[in-house]
């Protein structure tokens, strides 16, 4: 694993974190596996462990918690707050409001088993809170030494900004992939001002780019399946991806393999989370470090994941109105 420093005054961890989120929704689940492919990973040196208390109902954060007992030393855990959802992945809405946060906080770290977190983010702006008080909350965390990094997570340039005036952001974590890549218009070349790390998640957009989506998803949570992965977008992106299917395979790699090298081609401040719940994945996505991509395979992606070449939105309306665009 390789590792570099996040963010401008942050620490260094490892270039690919572990997503932990799946392994709270995957059913049944087995949470042996989960713990295992944690403290595998750890033991890859992928440090940034991704969570949220809100993944599972706190559940993740508990497996995360089960799985660094011992090996504190070893994990940067990143944990997300204020999406508030019912058991069966309704969204409820948001809490940003100061003293929310600092509570979610006291029960993260109870569930984590931790003295405190090492990157602490809002997982969206709430509309009904002044930004500046939400982050002033995780502010007042940090000082009170409970949080060490001040993280923020789908937020635009400007709400960016606001959060950098109140405390240096170390970590913006935000969806970017080969198919979502409206973060470079504005929102990267802020974040390097500002010299903020940038986390991708959805590296795989749900599936596109690993090949694993070859029709509509039927999912007991149907009601979360993205535009994306839909009806006649679905169609178009499946014969987008043909490009990156084509690469992959001359090259001697896995389509998910590719996508993952190619974010990181897009700078030393990218970080991204690659959702796995299952030790098996840790070689092939260890192994994304070996792949090289030279002009003539960026052009080629380039070309064919151009801005806009994937249709359909990346969330069901409901959600996508708190994200960032
Ligand atoms: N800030 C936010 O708003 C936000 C939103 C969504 C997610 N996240 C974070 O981002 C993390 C990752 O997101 P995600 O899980 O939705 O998406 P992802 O990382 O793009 O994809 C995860 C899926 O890809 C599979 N996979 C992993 N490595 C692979 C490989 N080398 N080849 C083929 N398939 C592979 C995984 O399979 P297995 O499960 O079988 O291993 C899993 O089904 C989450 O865990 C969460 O921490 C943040």
């Amino acid at each position: 694993m390789k590792s570099q420093t996040i963010g401008k005054r942050g620490p260094s961890i490892s270039v690919l974190g572990l997503g932990c989120n799946g392994m709270s929704l995957q059913q049944p689940r087995n949470d042996d596996e989960s713990i295992a492919t944690i403290q595998a990973a750890l033991d890859a040196g992928f440090n940034l462990l991704n969570t949220a208390d809100f993944y599972g109902m706190g559940h993740n954060e508990t497996i995360v918690g089960r799985a660094i007992r011992g090996r504190r030393d070893k994990a940067f855990v990143s944990v997300k707050c204020g999406f508030m959802m019912s058991p069966t992945r309704q969204v409820l809405g948001l809490d940003g409001r100061p003293a929310s946060v600092k509570n979610f906080c006291s029960y993260s770290l109870q569930r984590l088993g931790v003295d405190v977190i090492d990157l602490y983010a809002p997982c969206r702006a709430d509309p009904a809170v002044p930004y500046e008080d939400t982050i002033g909350a995780v502010a007042d965390l940090i000082n009170d030494g409970k949080v060490r990094y001040l993280g923020v997570s789908e937020v635009g340039a400007a709400l960016l900004r606001r959060a950098h005036a109140v405390h240096p952001v170390t970590a913006l974590e935000i969806e970017y992939s080969l198919a979502c890549r409206f973060i470079e218009r504005e929102i990267l070349p802020v974040a390097r001002e500002l010299g903020v790390g940038i986390v991708p998640y959805r590296v795989l957009a749900d599936g596109l780019l690993s090949g694993a989506v070859t029709s509509e998803p039927t999912s007991p949570h149907a009601h979360l399946t993205p535009p994306r992965l839909k009806g006649e977008h679905l169609q178009h992106n499946l014969g987008v991806v043909t490009a990156l299917m084509n690469m992959a395979h001359a090259k001697g790699c896995s389509p998910a393999q590719l996508a993952i090298a190619w974010l990181l081609t897009r700078g030393d401040d990218i970080f991204p989370i690659v959702g796995m719940s299952r030790r098996a994945r840790l070689p092939d996505t260890l192994a994304v470090l070996d792949i090289t991509l030279d002009a003539a395979d960026l052009s080629a992606l380039e070309e064919a994941f151009a801005p806009g070449a994937i249709t359909g939105e990346r969330y069901p309306a409901f959600v996508q109105k708190f994200a960032a665009a």
